[in-house]
């Protein structure tokens, strides 16, 4: 390699390219930045802010649908506004039992983008308004405030199959549970601290009817409390497709707070996988300390959010900055099942001014 060269030489060399790797800018390495949009978009993060305070503000839940946004997109696909694609023959990721009908905020999402597409158009991507929409909503509902790495790109592709793959379902057992953050770089602990998100939002029965019904006799699953399983068997009756949905922490719906972790052991989790992080030794310490301190637990929360928006993330110039957020841009699609026909997109008056 190095005919003339001595070792010393070398070793210099290999040296001063290390340190050249290590000075090359972000975008080039292909890793997502804070301020990413500093002086592209400057506007872009207070933008998606203003419309997401307003849209919380109108409807508290919506701060639980974006959070869950985001955490879906990043699971299937990588964080690429997957998510939001619409297909016309019902195949795309939004149209699998898992996000449909419950996913919610698409409409916010739409009226971000609409505001962020008139200050700088063609700048933005979807799957980077997600993120600070997930932020913003925990900004609002638990008193936190992060920074969120950006530059990531949108991707072409919205699959109904890969939502079923990746989606961990409520039925999962503890060590699926962790297999299936695993398969996505994440930790044991991250899993339990992530699933904290559980402390706002709602759920339609669908999601935990097996622990209160075998077929049509009602039945309480161990690790739910009688007088909660009753609860919810009138709320819900056995095989109905029922629109009733109900919150998931009782006594702090739209607080983003650790009281997650304290229902869990009044066997108050709504979920089998919720009432999971229990049955295991290990899980079950992680759930102890975030109950014991909030401090903690958002401290890791915050964390483990950004860590889960890296998952898989397209940069640099790979897929393409979406003009609307529901479909591919004009000759790029390289997807199944996805048709060019732009959507109606929630007018952005129609949230800015609620
Ligand atoms: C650990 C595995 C997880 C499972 C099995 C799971 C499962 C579910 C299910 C079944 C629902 C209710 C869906 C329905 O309406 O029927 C739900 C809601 C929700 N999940 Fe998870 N989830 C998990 C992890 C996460 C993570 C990592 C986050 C975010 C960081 C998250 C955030 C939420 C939020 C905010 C809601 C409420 C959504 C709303 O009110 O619109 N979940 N989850
Ligand atoms: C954008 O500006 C903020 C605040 O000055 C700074 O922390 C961040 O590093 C900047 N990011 C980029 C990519 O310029
Ligand atoms: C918000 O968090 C700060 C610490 O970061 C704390 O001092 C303050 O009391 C909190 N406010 C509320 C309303 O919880
Ligand atoms: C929410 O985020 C804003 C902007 O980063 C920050 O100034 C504010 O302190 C945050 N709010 C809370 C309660 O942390
Ligand atoms: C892990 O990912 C692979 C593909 O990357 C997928 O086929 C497999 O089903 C995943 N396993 C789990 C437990 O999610
Ligand atoms: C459901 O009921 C059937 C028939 O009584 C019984 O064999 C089965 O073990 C029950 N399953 C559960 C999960 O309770
Ligand atoms: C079930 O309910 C959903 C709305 O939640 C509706 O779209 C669907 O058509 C219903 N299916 C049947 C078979 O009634
Ligand atoms: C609990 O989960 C941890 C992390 O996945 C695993 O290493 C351990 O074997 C599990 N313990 C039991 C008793 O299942
Ligand atoms: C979980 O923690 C509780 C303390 O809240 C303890 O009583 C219980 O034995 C623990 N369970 C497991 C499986 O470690
Ligand atoms: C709670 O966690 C925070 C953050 O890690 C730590 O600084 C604090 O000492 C903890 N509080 C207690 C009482 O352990
Ligand atoms: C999306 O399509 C464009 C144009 O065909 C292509 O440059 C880009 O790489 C594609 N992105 C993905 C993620 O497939
Ligand atoms: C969905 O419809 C598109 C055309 O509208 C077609 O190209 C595609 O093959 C269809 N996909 C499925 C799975 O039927
Ligand atoms: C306000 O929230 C309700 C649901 O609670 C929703 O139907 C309505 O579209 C929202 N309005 C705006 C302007 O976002």
């Amino acid at each position: 390699m190095f005919p003339f060269a001595s070792k010393q030489t070398v070793l210099v060399a290999v040296a001063a390219l290390a340190l050249l790797c290590l000075q090359l800018p972000a975008v080039v390495r292909g890793q997502l930045q804070v301020g990413f949009y500093n002086t592209s978009c400057p506007n872009a993060e207070s933008l998606v802010r203003q419309v997401v305070a307003n849209a919380v503000a109108n409807d508290s839940g919506i701060a639980a649908g974006l959070i869950r946004l985001h955490f879906h997109d990043c699971f299937v696909r990588g964080c690429d506004a997957s998510v939001l694609l619409t297909s016309p023959n019902g195949t795309a990721e939004r149209d699998a039992a898992p996000n449909n009908p419950s996913l919610r905020g698409f409409n916010v999402i739409d009226a971000a983008k609409a505001a962020v597409e008139q200050s700088c158009s063609r700048t933005v991507s979807c799957a980077d308004i997600l993120a600070f929409a997930a932020r913003d909503s925990i900004n609002i509902t638990g008193n936190v405030s992060y920074q969120v790495p950006s530059g990531r790109r949108d991707g072409n592709v919205s699959l109904a199959q890969d939502a079923l793959t990746f989606l961990p379902a409520p039925t999962l057992t503890a060590a699926q549970l962790v297999a299936n953050f695993a398969n996505k770089s994440l930790t044991a602990e991250e899993m339990v601290v992530l699933s904290g998100a559980h402390t706002i939002g709602r759920s339609f029965c669908g999601s935990f009817l097996t622990r209160i019904y075998n077929n049509t006799t009602p039945i309480v699953d161990s690790g739910l409390s009688p007088a909660y399983a009753a609860l919810l068997q009138a709320l819900c009756p056995t095989n109905t497709n029922s629109t009733v949905t109900t919150l998931m922490d009782v006594s702090t719906p739209t607080v983003l707070d650790n009281n997650y972790y304290k229902l869990l052991p009044l066997n108050l989790g709504l979920f089998f996988s919720d009432n999971q992080l229990r049955v295991n030794a290990t899980l079950n310490a992680s759930v102890n300390s975030f109950a014991a301190n909030e401090t903690l637990w958002k401290e890791k929360f915050v964390a483990a959010m950004i860590k889960m928006g890296n998952i898989e993330v397209l940069t640099g110039t790979q897929g393409q900055i979406r003009q609307n957020c529901s479909i591919v841009n004009n000759g790029s699609s390289s997807a199944a099942g996805i048709q060019q026909t732009p959507r109606a997109t929630a007018s952005l008056d129609e949230i800015a001014t609620s």
